[in-house]
């Protein structure tokens, strides 16, 4: 990863190059879910890549029901050529993103939450 990103920013010091260096060891596991998306006859390969998602979706109820914490990320490696190659994925596969799953040691961030009347509509026929 260090060695990647050194070639991909000019900028990379020697302390951002051991950031990169220990991204995977951030977590005891971690799990990179890959879309393998292709034409077919009847399945839109929008609806596939979003299965992949939903994949993920459920590593996260799975890690998080056994009790650990987990993140999902994608960051600049999930996008780069190289590093796809490197995870030995195929040309037609995509990175959905990558689960980092261990025990929690730091309590979670809280953010600003969306008024949930502003984003759901209901709708009732008349
Ligand atoms: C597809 C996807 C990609 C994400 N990529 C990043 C990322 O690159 N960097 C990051 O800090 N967080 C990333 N996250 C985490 C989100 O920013 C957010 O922290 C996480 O979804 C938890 O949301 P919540 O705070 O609403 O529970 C990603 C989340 C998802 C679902």
């Amino acid at each position: 990863m260090a060695e990647r990103y050194s070639k991909i920013e000019s900028r990379a010091t020697d302390g951002s190059l051991k950031i990169e260096a220990g991204r995977f060891l951030r977590a005891p596991v971690v799990v990179g879910v890959v879309s393998r998306a292709l034409p077919h006859p009847k399945i839109p390969e929008f609806e596939q890549l979003l299965s992949a998602a939903a994949a993920a979706m459920n590593i996260l109820h799975a890690a998080t029901a056994l009790g650990f914490a987990a993140v999902w990320v994608t960051e600049w490696y999930a996008y780069d050529v190289e590093i796809a190659q490197a995870l030995r994925l195929a040309e037609h596969e995509k990175m959905i993103g990558f689960i980092y799953i261990g025990t929690r040691t730091v309590p979670n961030d809280e953010r600003p939450r969306p008024v949930i009347e502003d984003i759901v509509v209901d709708w009732t026929r008349s």
